[in-house]
């Protein structure tokens, strides 16, 4: 009998119970992500008797350096103690391996060795640091997943943010891969359970507070940013991304479109909750359509086949200038629409405010997970964000710049974003007076 004791916290538990066939344990440094990922490995060798497994990374040294010692120091000291399981060095041709008494191994490989383990099959693979991968290196790995001992296949993966438009955080976009976000609170020897940080977590946290940039966005908030500013810098995906809820009936319904054709066309629905927080719950994200066939598609969303409705009628529908398009939603949908506010520069300073988490812990600003109806394959082909979530941590400020008054965001991919400010300058600049001195 050994004991081995991991009390996994947030998306680190999530990860360990994670059925899908391809799951990313996204997030800054040291959350505890490597040793979910080998705990996790631990569970399957142990429950599956048999299993065939696989850790790697792209070099084999840097594995050696990294996961290798967590799994020897942290993970599997007792089992390798008691026996339970043991390491076999390889040979010229055979990859390493960790051998269980219950006839399960874990192999340890490189893709810089590649041949050595790309010759079996294997039920679990976790790829530690998975963005220094090339996606063909994801797709050989993906074809060995088929021994069929433990009954899910599944691709375990780890790493730190990269670019919004490097392959791996595409493969989220569309569904391909499931992405959680690790933060530090979920790692026990950085923060104790009531939130506070641990003498050795207030000096590692202070470390990473020190970085600047992309670096600091990346590795000490877990984003997928770019290199330049970001415009919502406040943006966690913790704690602003939430999971679906019945909203009730009494919350107002906003609609904020932004029409466009070889462009997206966005329409957004936000809910409106008594304190005034806003919920983004659906949208629409698409390319290549006629506003008339968007006027069907967004009516098609809320009203049953005889007309009734499924939910609450907007209180506005708010739309950018385009008046013949204005014109044409209103004659297909019926309702009539209000230009959203001009001054871009307001509209922006009201929504940053939103982002920002306010005195009762929330930030006054939400979006629902999973509110994009349908993915449009001509934007994951392109690279491009998909929704209005995917804009947000590639939403940035020239260069070199970080939000002067004059300035604006660079206008690129910023569909969803310029619905949301209409959205937010509707409710918060509305009955604002402007002053000018003289
Ligand atoms: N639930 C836990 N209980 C005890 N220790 C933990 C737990 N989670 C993480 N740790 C410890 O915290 C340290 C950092 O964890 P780990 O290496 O897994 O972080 P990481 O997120 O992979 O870091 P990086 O981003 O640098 O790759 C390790 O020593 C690990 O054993
Ligand atoms: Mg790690």
């Amino acid at each position: 009998m050994i004991t081995h004791t991991y009390g996994p916290r947030g998306t680190c538990r999530e990860l360990i119970t994670n059925k899908s066939p391809a799951i990313l344990l996204s997030g800054p440094a040291g959350t505890g992500k490597s040793r979910a990922c080998l705990e996790k490995l631990m569970l399957i060798a142990l429950k599956y008797p048999g299993c065939r497994l696989l850790i790697l990374r792209k070099t084999l040294a840097s594995l050696g350096s990294t996961a290798l010692v967590t799994w020897r120091t942290k993970v599997a000291p007792e089992a390798l103690k008691s026996g339970e399981v043991y390491f076999y060095g390889g040979s010229s041709e055979e990859a390493a391996q960790y051998r269980f008494r219950n006839g399960s191994t874990i192999t340890v490989g490189g893709m810089d060795k590649a041949q050595k383990i790309m010759s079996s099959e294997y039920d679990a693979a976790y790829i530690q640091e998975a963005t220094e991968l090339t996606p063909n290196d994801w797709e050989m790995i993906s074809t060995r997943l088929r021994n069929g001992v433990v009954p899910y296949q599944q691709l375990i993966a780890d790493c730190n943010p990269d670019r919004p438009n490097h392959w791996l955080h595409e493969k989220t976009r569309t569904g391909e891969v499931v992405m959680l976000h690790s933060r530090h609170e979920d790692n026990p020897t950085l923060y104790r359970p009531d939130g506070s940080l641990t003498p050795s977590g207030a000096s590692y946290i202070s470390r990473l507070d020190a970085l600047t940039g992309v670096r600091f966005q990346r590795l000490r908030r877990g984003l997928w940013v770019a290199a330049e500013g970001l415009v919502y810098d406040d943006y966690d995906p913790a704690v602003h991304l939430i999971d679906r809820f019945d909203i009730p009936d009494s919350w107002p319904r906003y609609w904020v479109i932004d029409f466009g054709f070889t462009n997206p066309f966005v329409c957004q629905w936000w809910a409106e909750d008594p304190d005034g927080r806003l919920y983004l719950y659906r949208e629409i994200y698409r390319t290549q359509r006629l506003v008339e066939d968007h006027a069907k598609d967004v009516l098609g969303q809320v009203q049953k086949r005889d007309g009734t409705w499924r939910e609450p009628k907007p209180v506005a529908v708010i739309c950018d200038h385009d008046a013949e398009d204005r014109a044409t939603f209103t004659r297909h949908s019926g309702f009539s629409t209000s230009p959203a506010k001009k001054g871009k520069t307001e509209g922006l300073q009201v929504t940053q405010a939103r982002f920002k988490v306010a005195k009762d812990g929330r930030p006054r600003i939400f979006f629902l997970r999973d509110s994009l109806v349908k993915r449009d394959q001509a934007l994951v082909d392109a690279g491009k964000p998909t929704s209005t979530v995917d804009e947000i941590t590639g939403y940035v400020w020239p260069q070199g710049k970080t939000g002067d008054k004059a300035e604006e965001p660079v206008k690129e991919d910023d569909h969803g974003m310029d619905c949301a400010r209409y959205m937010v300058a509707y409710r918060d600049l509305r009955g604002r007076t402007r002053l000018r001195y003289l």
